[in-house]
Protein backbone atom coordinates (compact mmCIF):
# COMPACT_ATOMS: atom_id res chain seq x y z
CA UNK A 1 0.00 0.00 0.00
CA UNK A 2 3.16 2.39 -0.18
CA UNK A 3 2.30 3.75 -3.64
CA UNK A 4 -1.45 4.41 -1.42
CA UNK A 5 0.01 6.66 1.10
CA UNK A 6 -1.10 10.84 0.58
CA UNK A 7 1.67 13.36 0.71
CA UNK A 8 1.40 16.62 2.41
CA UNK A 9 3.79 19.20 0.27
CA UNK A 10 4.18 22.44 2.22
CA UNK A 11 7.13 23.84 -0.05
CA UNK A 12 4.42 27.01 -0.99
CA UNK A 13 4.61 27.48 2.85
CA UNK A 14 8.26 28.50 2.87
CA UNK A 15 9.91 31.26 2.45
CA UNK A 16 11.94 30.05 -0.17
CA UNK A 17 9.33 29.66 -1.93
CA UNK A 18 6.76 32.83 -1.67
CA UNK A 19 9.43 35.07 -0.03
CA UNK A 20 10.83 36.20 3.07
CA UNK A 21 8.22 39.18 3.47
CA UNK A 22 5.38 36.54 3.69
CA UNK A 23 6.81 33.16 3.45
CA UNK A 24 7.90 30.87 6.70
CA UNK A 25 11.62 30.11 7.19
CA UNK A 26 12.91 26.67 8.95
CA UNK A 27 14.09 29.10 11.52
CA UNK A 28 11.01 30.20 12.60
CA UNK A 29 9.59 26.41 12.75
CA UNK A 30 12.36 25.67 14.75
CA UNK A 31 11.90 28.44 16.94
CA UNK A 32 8.43 26.64 17.66
CA UNK A 33 10.20 23.25 18.86
CA UNK A 34 9.66 23.85 22.73
CA UNK A 35 5.64 24.61 21.78
CA UNK A 36 5.49 21.50 18.98
CA UNK A 37 7.18 19.24 22.03
CA UNK A 38 4.75 20.72 24.55
CA UNK A 39 1.95 20.05 21.61
CA UNK A 40 3.13 16.47 20.93
CA UNK A 41 3.26 15.64 24.50
CA UNK A 42 -0.35 16.92 25.24
CA UNK A 43 -2.11 15.36 22.48
CA UNK A 44 -0.43 12.11 22.78
CA UNK A 45 -0.22 11.60 25.85
CA UNK A 46 -4.29 11.94 26.35
CA UNK A 47 -4.70 9.36 23.37
CA UNK A 48 -7.98 7.31 24.10
CA UNK A 49 -8.82 9.91 27.20
CA UNK A 50 -11.09 12.54 27.78
CA UNK A 51 -12.55 13.39 24.55
CA UNK A 52 -9.49 11.94 22.73
CA UNK A 53 -11.46 8.74 22.41
CA UNK A 54 -11.68 9.14 18.80
CA UNK A 55 -7.77 8.61 17.87
CA UNK A 56 -8.47 4.89 18.88
CA UNK A 57 -11.00 4.24 16.90
CA UNK A 58 -9.31 2.45 13.89
CA UNK A 59 -7.92 -0.21 16.42
CA UNK A 60 -11.07 -0.81 19.59
CA UNK A 61 -14.01 -1.18 17.27
CA UNK A 62 -13.67 -4.81 15.88
CA UNK A 63 -16.99 -5.99 17.40
CA UNK A 64 -19.12 -2.95 16.48
CA UNK A 65 -17.49 -3.06 12.76
CA UNK A 66 -18.87 -7.06 12.15
CA UNK A 67 -22.07 -5.25 13.53
CA UNK A 68 -22.06 -2.61 11.65
CA UNK A 69 -21.45 -4.94 8.04
CA UNK A 70 -23.77 -7.11 8.79
CA UNK A 71 -27.01 -4.51 9.47
CA UNK A 72 -25.70 -3.10 6.67
CA UNK A 73 -26.09 -5.66 4.62
CA UNK A 74 -29.67 -6.35 5.73
CA UNK A 75 -30.68 -2.91 4.86
CA UNK A 76 -28.91 -3.05 1.46
CA UNK A 77 -31.14 -6.13 0.64
CA UNK A 78 -34.53 -5.05 2.33
CA UNK A 79 -34.51 -0.90 1.53
CA UNK A 80 -34.33 1.09 -1.42
CA UNK A 81 -33.44 4.58 0.53
CA UNK A 82 -31.28 5.20 3.50
CA UNK A 83 -31.93 8.66 5.61
CA UNK A 84 -29.45 10.51 8.03
CA UNK A 85 -31.30 12.74 10.45
CA UNK A 86 -28.52 14.31 11.65
CA UNK A 87 -26.59 17.71 11.87
CA UNK A 88 -22.93 19.42 12.75
CA UNK A 89 -20.45 16.39 13.49
CA UNK A 90 -23.78 13.87 13.13
CA UNK A 91 -24.12 14.88 9.49
CA UNK A 92 -21.09 16.22 7.51
CA UNK A 93 -18.59 13.36 7.79
CA UNK A 94 -21.17 10.55 6.26
CA UNK A 95 -21.81 13.24 3.56
CA UNK A 96 -18.43 13.86 3.13
CA UNK A 97 -17.39 10.19 2.82
CA UNK A 98 -20.38 9.06 0.66
CA UNK A 99 -19.40 12.17 -1.65
CA UNK A 100 -15.76 11.14 -1.81
CA UNK A 101 -16.37 6.92 -2.27
CA UNK A 102 -19.57 6.57 -3.92
CA UNK A 103 -20.60 7.41 -7.95
CA UNK A 104 -20.76 11.07 -7.90
CA UNK A 105 -24.78 10.84 -9.23
CA UNK A 106 -25.43 8.01 -7.04
CA UNK A 107 -28.90 8.38 -6.41
CA UNK A 108 -30.44 8.84 -9.75
CA UNK A 109 -28.58 5.60 -11.06
CA UNK A 110 -31.16 2.77 -11.75
CA UNK A 111 -31.01 0.30 -8.99
CA UNK A 112 -29.63 -2.25 -10.56
CA UNK A 113 -26.16 -0.21 -10.65
CA UNK A 114 -26.34 1.46 -8.03
CA UNK A 115 -26.07 -1.34 -5.67
CA UNK A 116 -26.71 0.09 -2.47
CA UNK A 117 -30.08 2.29 -1.67
CA UNK A 118 -30.34 6.02 -2.30
CA UNK A 119 -28.80 8.37 0.31
CA UNK A 120 -30.66 10.89 1.69
CA UNK A 121 -28.74 13.28 4.63
CA UNK A 122 -31.31 15.81 6.32
CA UNK A 123 -29.06 18.08 8.26
CA UNK A 124 -31.73 21.13 8.08
CA UNK A 125 -35.00 21.78 9.53
CA UNK A 126 -36.31 24.04 6.51
CA UNK A 127 -39.94 22.72 6.16
CA UNK A 128 -39.88 22.29 2.50
CA UNK A 129 -36.94 20.09 2.84
CA UNK A 130 -38.80 17.41 4.96
CA UNK A 131 -41.81 17.81 2.57
CA UNK A 132 -39.61 17.08 0.02
CA UNK A 133 -37.84 14.66 1.29
CA UNK A 134 -41.02 12.93 1.82
CA UNK A 135 -42.40 13.45 -1.36
CA UNK A 136 -39.31 11.27 -2.77
CA UNK A 137 -38.38 8.24 -0.27
CA UNK A 138 -41.42 5.27 -0.27
CA UNK A 139 -41.76 4.78 4.05
CA UNK A 140 -42.14 1.09 3.18
CA UNK A 141 -38.45 1.23 1.56
CA UNK A 142 -36.86 3.27 3.87
CA UNK A 143 -34.41 2.80 6.40
CA UNK A 144 -34.18 6.17 8.57
CA UNK A 145 -30.92 6.68 11.02
CA UNK A 146 -31.24 9.35 13.75
CA UNK A 147 -27.68 10.22 14.53
CA UNK A 148 -27.55 12.48 17.95
CA UNK A 149 -24.57 12.16 20.55
CA UNK A 150 -25.87 14.23 23.31
CA UNK A 151 -29.56 12.96 22.35
CA UNK A 152 -31.08 16.05 22.55
CA UNK A 153 -30.60 18.32 19.46
CA UNK A 154 -33.48 20.28 18.53
CA UNK A 155 -33.28 19.99 14.74
CA UNK A 156 -32.38 15.89 15.51
CA UNK A 157 -34.67 15.38 17.60
CA UNK A 158 -37.58 16.95 15.64
CA UNK A 159 -36.84 15.71 12.56
CA UNK A 160 -37.27 12.09 14.39
CA UNK A 161 -40.43 12.83 16.13
CA UNK A 162 -41.80 13.60 12.58
CA UNK A 163 -40.62 10.43 11.45
CA UNK A 164 -41.47 7.71 13.75
CA UNK A 165 -45.04 9.60 14.33
CA UNK A 166 -45.51 8.62 10.10
CA UNK A 167 -43.70 5.79 10.60
CA UNK A 168 -46.35 4.37 13.95
CA UNK A 169 -49.05 5.52 11.32
CA UNK A 170 -48.02 3.44 8.59
CA UNK A 171 -46.50 0.54 10.29
CA UNK A 172 -47.76 0.57 13.68
CA UNK A 173 -45.28 -1.81 15.95
CA UNK A 174 -43.25 -2.49 12.84
CA UNK A 175 -42.06 1.11 12.66
CA UNK A 176 -38.52 -0.26 15.09
CA UNK A 177 -37.99 -2.15 12.09
CA UNK A 178 -37.59 1.49 10.22
CA UNK A 179 -34.89 3.68 12.16
CA UNK A 180 -31.67 3.09 13.85
CA UNK A 181 -30.51 5.36 16.70
CA UNK A 182 -27.10 6.29 16.67
CA UNK A 183 -26.25 7.84 20.17
CA UNK A 184 -24.53 7.84 23.41
CA UNK A 185 -24.62 4.79 25.57
CA UNK A 186 -25.95 6.25 28.76
CA UNK A 187 -26.40 9.90 28.09
CA UNK A 188 -28.91 11.78 26.67
CA UNK A 189 -32.72 11.21 25.71
CA UNK A 190 -32.67 8.88 22.49
CA UNK A 191 -31.10 6.10 24.33
CA UNK A 192 -34.25 5.73 26.65
CA UNK A 193 -36.38 6.24 23.72
CA UNK A 194 -34.40 3.82 21.49
CA UNK A 195 -35.04 1.59 24.69
CA UNK A 196 -38.55 1.85 25.07
CA UNK A 197 -39.44 1.67 21.27
CA UNK A 198 -36.83 -1.61 21.21
CA UNK A 199 -34.98 0.37 17.92
CA UNK A 200 -31.68 -1.08 16.91
CA UNK A 201 -29.01 1.01 18.47
CA UNK A 202 -25.28 1.53 17.79
CA UNK A 203 -22.82 3.80 20.41
CA UNK A 204 -20.87 6.81 19.91
CA UNK A 205 -18.13 6.46 22.34
CA UNK A 206 -17.84 9.29 25.35
CA UNK A 207 -14.33 9.98 24.69
CA UNK A 208 -16.08 11.24 20.96
CA UNK A 209 -17.02 14.12 20.09
CA UNK A 210 -19.90 15.07 17.48
CA UNK A 211 -16.73 16.55 14.68
CA UNK A 212 -14.51 13.80 15.43
CA UNK A 213 -16.66 11.20 15.06
CA UNK A 214 -17.04 10.12 11.57
CA UNK A 215 -14.75 7.02 12.00
CA UNK A 216 -17.08 5.81 14.44
CA UNK A 217 -21.02 4.12 14.06
CA UNK A 218 -21.51 7.60 13.38
CA UNK A 219 -20.04 7.30 9.94
CA UNK A 220 -18.88 3.53 9.71
CA UNK A 221 -22.94 2.29 9.83
CA UNK A 222 -24.27 4.61 6.71
CA UNK A 223 -20.73 3.68 4.70
CA UNK A 224 -21.46 0.34 5.17
CA UNK A 225 -24.87 0.59 4.02
CA UNK A 226 -23.27 2.49 0.95
CA UNK A 227 -20.97 -0.80 0.20
CA UNK A 228 -17.70 1.35 1.05
CA UNK A 229 -15.06 -0.65 2.54
CA UNK A 230 -15.28 0.47 6.35
CA UNK A 231 -12.06 -1.45 7.13
CA UNK A 232 -10.32 -0.04 4.24
CA UNK A 233 -11.18 3.21 6.03
CA UNK A 234 -9.85 2.23 9.52
CA UNK A 235 -7.11 1.25 7.53
CA UNK A 236 -5.94 4.26 6.06
CA UNK A 237 -7.09 6.04 9.69
CA UNK A 238 -4.78 3.41 11.25
CA UNK A 239 -1.90 4.30 8.66
CA UNK A 240 -2.43 8.44 9.55
CA UNK A 241 -2.21 7.74 13.24
CA UNK A 242 0.87 6.14 12.80
CA UNK A 243 2.52 8.81 11.23
CA UNK A 244 0.95 11.27 13.67
CA UNK A 245 2.52 9.66 16.47
CA UNK A 246 6.35 10.08 15.23
CA UNK A 247 8.11 12.18 17.18
CA UNK A 248 10.06 14.12 14.87
CA UNK A 249 8.31 17.16 13.32
CA UNK A 250 10.16 16.90 10.41
CA UNK A 251 8.37 13.19 9.82
CA UNK A 252 5.25 13.91 11.12
CA UNK A 253 2.83 15.46 8.95
CA UNK A 254 -0.15 16.70 10.90
CA UNK A 255 2.46 18.29 13.94
CA UNK A 256 4.33 20.02 10.49
CA UNK A 257 0.70 21.16 9.07
CA UNK A 258 -0.35 21.76 12.12
CA UNK A 259 3.12 24.56 13.54
CA UNK A 260 2.54 26.03 10.19
CA UNK A 261 -0.77 26.98 10.44
CA UNK A 262 0.37 28.44 13.74
CA UNK A 263 2.98 30.36 12.46
CA UNK A 264 0.80 31.76 9.79
CA UNK A 265 -1.82 32.64 12.19
CA UNK A 266 0.46 34.58 14.20
CA UNK A 267 1.41 36.48 11.18
CA UNK A 268 -2.09 37.84 10.24
CA UNK A 269 -3.20 34.81 8.41
CA UNK A 270 -6.76 34.08 9.88
CA UNK A 271 -8.36 32.72 7.24
CA UNK A 272 -7.73 29.11 6.06
CA UNK A 273 -9.36 28.47 2.28
CA UNK A 274 -9.59 24.77 1.89
CA UNK A 275 -9.88 23.56 -1.66
CA UNK A 276 -9.58 20.23 -3.60
CA UNK A 277 -9.38 19.58 -7.39
CA UNK A 278 -11.95 16.75 -7.40
CA UNK A 279 -16.13 16.98 -7.17
CA UNK A 280 -15.70 13.71 -5.19
CA UNK A 281 -13.65 15.71 -2.11
CA UNK A 282 -15.50 18.79 -2.58
CA UNK A 283 -17.92 18.04 0.90
CA UNK A 284 -14.63 17.13 2.42
CA UNK A 285 -13.93 20.58 2.73
CA UNK A 286 -17.39 21.30 4.65
CA UNK A 287 -16.33 18.47 6.66
CA UNK A 288 -13.12 20.09 7.30
CA UNK A 289 -14.70 23.72 8.00
CA UNK A 290 -16.49 22.61 10.72
CA UNK A 291 -13.63 20.32 12.32
CA UNK A 292 -11.34 23.45 12.18
CA UNK A 293 -14.02 26.09 12.83
CA UNK A 294 -15.81 24.64 16.00
CA UNK A 295 -12.61 23.79 17.66
CA UNK A 296 -10.39 26.10 17.17
CA UNK A 297 -12.43 29.08 17.44
CA UNK A 298 -11.97 29.70 21.01
CA UNK A 299 -13.01 32.73 23.29
CA UNK A 300 -10.69 31.61 26.31
CA UNK A 301 -7.61 29.76 26.91
CA UNK A 302 -6.89 26.25 29.14
CA UNK A 303 -6.36 29.08 32.25
CA UNK A 304 -9.80 30.80 31.51
CA UNK A 305 -8.00 33.77 29.95
CA UNK A 306 -9.33 35.21 27.32
CA UNK A 307 -7.63 34.84 23.70
CA UNK A 308 -10.21 35.04 21.09
CA UNK A 309 -8.35 32.78 18.93
CA UNK A 310 -9.24 30.77 15.57
CA UNK A 311 -8.75 30.31 11.83
CA UNK A 312 -12.03 31.68 9.84
CA UNK A 313 -12.06 28.29 7.58
CA UNK A 314 -13.38 28.69 3.68
CA UNK A 315 -14.06 26.26 1.38
CA UNK A 316 -13.86 26.05 -2.50
CA UNK A 317 -13.55 23.54 -5.34
CA UNK A 318 -11.01 23.65 -7.81
CA UNK A 319 -11.27 24.51 -11.00
CA UNK A 320 -14.76 26.00 -10.15
CA UNK A 321 -13.50 29.04 -7.29
CA UNK A 322 -10.74 29.36 -10.00
CA UNK A 323 -12.92 31.70 -12.03
CA UNK A 324 -14.85 32.88 -8.53
CA UNK A 325 -12.46 33.41 -5.30
CA UNK A 326 -9.10 32.61 -6.92
CA UNK A 327 -8.61 36.05 -8.03
CA UNK A 328 -9.09 37.44 -4.18
CA UNK A 329 -7.00 34.77 -3.17
CA UNK A 330 -4.17 35.90 -5.29
CA UNK A 331 -4.83 39.82 -5.36
CA UNK A 332 -6.67 40.09 -1.91
CA UNK A 333 -5.49 40.90 1.42
CA UNK A 334 -2.63 38.65 2.74
CA UNK A 335 -4.58 36.93 5.14
CA UNK A 336 -5.37 33.35 3.87
CA UNK A 337 -3.34 29.98 3.99
CA UNK A 338 -4.69 27.99 1.02
CA UNK A 339 -4.19 24.03 1.19
CA UNK A 340 -5.09 22.44 -2.06
CA UNK A 341 -6.29 18.80 -2.27
CA UNK A 342 -4.80 17.18 -5.51
CA UNK A 343 -5.38 13.72 -6.43
CA UNK A 344 -2.63 11.84 -8.83
CA UNK A 345 -5.11 9.37 -10.74
CA UNK A 346 -8.84 10.20 -10.98
CA UNK A 347 -11.02 7.44 -11.04
CA UNK A 348 -11.78 7.82 -14.97
CA UNK A 349 -10.53 9.50 -17.70
CA UNK A 350 -12.73 11.55 -20.35
CA UNK A 351 -10.07 12.51 -23.29
CA UNK A 352 -11.52 16.02 -25.09
CA UNK A 353 -12.78 14.90 -28.53
CA UNK A 354 -11.44 16.14 -31.72
CA UNK A 355 -12.85 18.89 -33.18
CA UNK A 356 -12.76 22.46 -34.39
CA UNK A 357 -9.90 22.15 -36.52
CA UNK A 358 -9.98 25.54 -38.15
CA UNK A 359 -9.94 27.34 -34.54
CA UNK A 360 -6.25 26.66 -33.15
CA UNK A 361 -7.03 28.33 -30.15
CA UNK A 362 -9.95 26.21 -29.19
CA UNK A 363 -8.06 23.03 -30.97
CA UNK A 364 -5.16 22.94 -28.80
CA UNK A 365 -7.13 21.04 -26.12
CA UNK A 366 -8.14 18.55 -28.61
CA UNK A 367 -6.48 15.08 -27.61
CA UNK A 368 -5.94 16.40 -24.04
CA UNK A 369 -7.86 14.57 -21.73
CA UNK A 370 -10.13 16.31 -18.50
CA UNK A 371 -7.38 14.76 -15.93
CA UNK A 372 -4.55 16.78 -18.08
CA UNK A 373 -6.80 19.69 -17.76
CA UNK A 374 -7.43 19.30 -14.14
CA UNK A 375 -3.97 18.54 -13.00
CA UNK A 376 -2.63 21.60 -15.42
CA UNK A 377 -5.29 23.73 -13.65
CA UNK A 378 -4.26 22.74 -10.49
CA UNK A 379 -0.21 23.57 -11.03
CA UNK A 380 -1.50 26.78 -12.62
CA UNK A 381 -3.50 28.26 -9.35
CA UNK A 382 -0.29 26.82 -6.98
CA UNK A 383 1.83 28.85 -9.12
CA UNK A 384 -0.41 32.24 -9.47
CA UNK A 385 -0.86 31.81 -5.46
CA UNK A 386 2.90 31.21 -5.15
CA UNK A 387 4.08 33.79 -7.48
CA UNK A 388 1.90 36.37 -5.54
CA UNK A 389 3.44 35.04 -2.29
CA UNK A 390 0.21 33.38 -0.94
CA UNK A 391 1.26 30.97 1.58
CA UNK A 392 -0.15 27.30 0.39
CA UNK A 393 0.07 23.91 0.35
CA UNK A 394 -1.03 20.38 -1.46
CA UNK A 395 -2.01 17.29 0.04
CA UNK A 396 -1.96 14.33 -2.75
CA UNK A 397 -4.48 11.67 -2.56
CA UNK A 398 -2.76 9.25 -5.25
CA UNK A 399 -6.22 8.44 -5.79
CA UNK A 400 -9.58 8.30 -3.91
CA UNK A 401 -10.43 5.33 -1.95
CA UNK A 402 -11.35 4.05 1.42
CA UNK A 403 -7.89 4.21 2.46
CA UNK A 404 -7.14 7.16 1.38
CA UNK A 405 -9.80 8.90 3.02
CA UNK A 406 -9.46 7.29 5.90
CA UNK A 407 -6.11 8.99 5.90
CA UNK A 408 -7.23 12.27 5.42
CA UNK A 409 -9.71 12.14 7.84
CA UNK A 410 -6.79 10.87 10.58
CA UNK A 411 -4.80 13.86 8.71
CA UNK A 412 -7.14 16.45 9.62
CA UNK A 413 -8.65 15.33 13.04
CA UNK A 414 -4.43 15.23 14.00
CA UNK A 415 -3.60 18.40 12.62
CA UNK A 416 -6.62 20.39 14.57
CA UNK A 417 -5.54 18.74 18.17
CA UNK A 418 -2.12 19.56 17.64
CA UNK A 419 -3.05 23.34 16.78
CA UNK A 420 -5.26 23.23 19.72
CA UNK A 421 -2.71 21.92 22.01
CA UNK A 422 -0.42 24.97 20.40
CA UNK A 423 -3.34 27.59 21.32
CA UNK A 424 -3.44 26.27 24.44
CA UNK A 425 -7.13 26.29 24.18
CA UNK A 426 -9.64 23.17 24.91
CA UNK A 427 -9.91 21.94 20.96
CA UNK A 428 -13.41 19.47 21.98
CA UNK A 429 -15.94 21.65 23.67
CA UNK A 430 -17.93 24.24 22.01
CA UNK A 431 -19.93 26.52 24.00
CA UNK A 432 -20.57 28.74 21.35
CA UNK A 433 -22.90 26.11 19.38
CA UNK A 434 -24.27 24.95 23.22
CA UNK A 435 -25.24 28.67 23.94
CA UNK A 436 -27.58 28.46 20.54
CA UNK A 437 -28.90 25.00 21.34
CA UNK A 438 -30.18 26.27 24.82
CA UNK A 439 -31.23 29.53 23.24
CA UNK A 440 -33.15 27.10 20.92
CA UNK A 441 -34.54 24.88 24.03
CA UNK A 442 -35.85 28.57 25.96
CA UNK A 443 -37.51 29.84 22.67
CA UNK A 444 -39.25 26.37 22.65
CA UNK A 445 -39.93 26.53 26.03
CA UNK A 446 -37.96 23.32 27.19
CA UNK A 447 -38.54 22.56 30.49
CA UNK A 448 -35.02 23.41 33.18
CA UNK A 449 -34.70 27.13 30.36
CA UNK A 450 -36.94 29.23 32.01
CA UNK A 451 -33.90 31.49 33.22
CA UNK A 452 -32.33 31.46 29.76
CA UNK A 453 -36.10 31.94 28.39
CA UNK A 454 -36.32 35.42 30.89
CA UNK A 455 -32.86 36.23 29.44
CA UNK A 456 -33.90 36.41 25.76
CA UNK A 457 -37.03 38.07 26.70
CA UNK A 458 -35.28 41.06 28.11
CA UNK A 459 -32.85 41.62 25.59
CA UNK A 460 -33.08 45.03 24.50
CA UNK A 461 -36.02 45.34 21.38
CA UNK A 462 -34.91 46.55 17.94
CA UNK A 463 -35.36 49.62 17.00
CA UNK A 464 -37.76 50.64 13.49
CA UNK A 465 -35.58 53.03 12.95
CA UNK A 466 -32.36 50.41 11.46
CA UNK A 467 -35.22 48.35 9.16
CA UNK A 468 -36.08 49.72 5.81
O1 LIG B 1 -19.02 18.77 16.86
C1 LIG B 1 -19.98 18.87 17.60
O2 LIG B 1 -19.96 18.46 18.77
C2 LIG B 1 -21.29 19.49 17.14
O3 LIG B 1 -21.19 20.09 15.91
C3 LIG B 1 -22.37 18.40 17.09
O4 LIG B 1 -21.98 17.40 16.22
C4 LIG B 1 -23.71 18.96 16.65
O5 LIG B 1 -24.06 20.06 17.45
C5 LIG B 1 -24.78 17.90 16.77
O6 LIG B 1 -24.79 17.38 18.06
P1 LIG B 1 -25.45 16.00 18.40
O7 LIG B 1 -24.71 14.93 17.69
O8 LIG B 1 -25.34 15.89 19.87
O9 LIG B 1 -26.87 16.07 17.94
Amino acid sequence: MKNQQIRFDYNNMMSEYVGAKEGISVLEISTQKKRMEAAYQAVQSSRGQGMMGWTELPYNQEETVNDIIQTAKSIRKKFDYFVVLGIGGSALGPMAVFQALCHLRHNELPKSKRRAPKFYVEDNVDPERMSSLLDVVKLEKTMFNVITKSGSTSETMSQFLIIMDLLKKKFGSDAKNHIIATTSENKGNLIKIARAEGLKTFYIPDGVGGRFSELSPVGLLPAAVLGINIKQLLRGAALMDRKCKIKDYRKNPALMAAVLQYIAMKKGKNISVMMPYADSLKLMADWYCQLWGESLGKAADLQGNKVYVGQTPVKALGVTDQHSQVQLYTEGPFDKVITLIGVDKYRKEVTIAEGCQEFPDVNFLCGHTLNELMNAEMLATEYALTKNQRLNSIIMLPEVNAFTIGQLLMFFMMQTAYVGAMLNIDTFNQPGVEEGKNATYALLGRKGYEQKAQELNSKKPKSSKYII
